[in-house]
């Protein structure tokens, strides 16, 4: 039997799994340790602690003895559920004992070097994205950025849970390694990141400095970003551009309006809203056509769709992160710039005229919801499905895991999780992530902001990380923090 040293802080006792034991608790434990134990065989191997329990020989009627002030002799002892992750082998590959431990076995905690190379989280290695640290360690973690590209990657929380910071990170990773990002951004948060952060000593731990990307960000948005944002409106087929409007039976107007627009056609390709309406007055007067009238001014007035819109080589190049803001734009116009982008997008990356890029998503629910459709809920399937072909990759960002589409969320190979609470929201966690014990999804509950679970095919089980400090302004603080 293994000698036990001073710094044991359990036993193996009970029954024994291969991937699963028991062990009494002596010494200083908590759940989410990281834990070594000696296999007769295969040598030092890698666990965590998955659940840890008191248990009481304290009965309630003896409780009342305490209450009544009389001394009452209590046994406790604690026991910890462990998981096992595995050693590496000759060849370095993860492997797990094919052959219980022997009970009576001690238990250490995990030195930071044991558990950076055996969870293989990428110290040292090139073209990865630093996230930030494990849980309670100061091990590096960081996610290949190639695997981020070609399969997708999601980032999932309640609202304030630290989603767009954690995006923030990530992009900033991406700029550093010349990856190129486009970014769908419904609120306007991400323009903040051509700023610097302030310093701060947080920043110390986690090795991190202030920097700015200004130079190789560009916002796009209708009327105030650093290039406008603009599509072109005879792309947008008629049925497309009634559905937006805010008519009672849009249907009826299909008609004149296609009428007016093959009009207009036969003697320019190209027009704007001004051209439709001229041709709709000169056509008839009817009350069909004036309502038609109204909704297209509006249209014309939220200055998204013109005679020339932008090409997609003017909006996307190596290595340039691409923001757009469509703040203040109704939903169906933002679900229309969301699909004609990706649908651009995607036809130029196959014929590589742009380069290999992430597109992130936020507000996935809204662009591929689960239920009902939305314009875009084609492309981003499509996307979502085939976009790892070509080097197209999706970061899908909700604050409703329940409510985006399956199709989109079960193709992402890497999920981040922050703070979640909602039971239907866990459940659709719980359900797409693999290897997710009832105790981790019980953490995902109690999270503090800036604490992410990462799970992807990479790692043999679901890790806590630390998220790093930004390295830019991250806008969001006038969000309330939920805690
Ligand atoms: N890792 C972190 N470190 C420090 N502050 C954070 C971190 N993550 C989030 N925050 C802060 O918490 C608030 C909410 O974060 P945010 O990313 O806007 O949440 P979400 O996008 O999920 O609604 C912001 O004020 C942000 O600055
Ligand atoms: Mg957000």
């Amino acid at each position: 039997m293994e000698e036990i040293r001073m710094d044991a802080v359990g036993i193996l006792y009970g029954d024994i799994h291969p991937t699963l034991v028991n062990c009494s608790v002596s010494g200083k434990l908590r759940q989410g340790d990281y834990v070594k134990l000696k296999h007769h065989e295969d040598g030092w191997v890698l666990g965590k602690v998955d659940a840890i329990e008191a248990k009481t020989n304290l009965s309630i009627e003896k409780s009342y003895q305490i209450m009544e002030g009389n001394n009452v002799e209590i046994q406790q002892t604690i026991s910890a559920q462990i998981v096992v992750i595995g050693y590496l082998d000759h060849k370095g590959i993860l492997q797990y004992p094919r052959t219980p431990f022997l009970a009576g076995t001690p238990v250490y905690l995990a030195d930071d070097d044991f558990i950076s190379s055996t969870l293989n989280v990428g110290v040292g290695k090139k073209g990865r994205a630093y996230i930030g640290l494990i849980y309670g360690h100061s091990i590096p973690f960081s996610i290949d950025i190639n695997s981020m590209v070609q399969k997708h990657i999601s980032v999932m929380a309640k609202t304030g849970g630290g989603k767009s910071y954690l995006t923030g990170v990530i992009i900033e990773e991406l700029i550093k390694n010349d990856v190129t990002v486009v970014v769908i951004d419904p609120h306007g948060e991400y323009g903040s990141m051509k700023n610097k952060a302030s310093d701060s000593e947080e920043m110390k731990r986690f090795s991190i400095h202030p920097a700015s990307y200004g130079s190789r960000i560009v916002t796009y948005s209708p009327d105030h970003g650093d290039e406008k944002l603009t599509f072109t409106l005879s792309q947008i087929n008629v049925k497309e551009l009634v559905s937006i409007m805010n008519l009672s039976d849009p249907k009826s107007y299909v008609l004149p309006l296609r009428k007016a627009i093959d009009a207009i056609r036969l003697s320019s390709r190209d027009y704007d809203f001004d051209d439709v309406i001229k041709e709709l007055k000169r056509q008839d007067d009817s009350s069909l056509s004036q309502t038609l009238e109204k909704e297209l001014m509006y249209l014309k007035s939220l200055n998204v769709l013109g005679k020339r819109g932008l090409r997609v080589d003017e909006l996307v190049s190596k290595g340039k992160v691409s923001i757009i803001e469509m703040k203040g734009l109704p939903p169906d116009m933002q679900e229309l710039i969301v699909q004609r982008l990706l649908y651009a997008l995607f036809e130029a990356r196959k014929k590589e005229r742009i380069p290999p890029l992430l597109v992130v998503v936020e507000e996935a629910h809204n662009f591929a919801p689960q239920q009902g459709k939305a314009f875009s809920s084609k492309i981003m399937r499509t996307v979502a499905s085939e976009g790892r072909k070509f080097g197209f990759g999706l970061l899908v960002v909700s604050q409703r895991p329940a409510k985006v589409d399956k199709n989109v969320l079960s193709q992402c190979g890497t999920q981040l999780i922050l703070k979640v609470t909602n039971p239907n929201d866990l459940k659709a966690i719980g359900n797409s992530v693999e290897g997710l014990t009832n105790s981790s999804l019980d953490e995902i509950q109690r999270l503090p902001v800036g604490t992410s679970l990462v799970a992807s095919p990479e790692l043999p089980i679901p890790l806590f990380i630390e998220v790093r400090p930004r390295e830019t302004d991250d806008g969001g603080k006038n969000v309330r923090v939920v805690r």
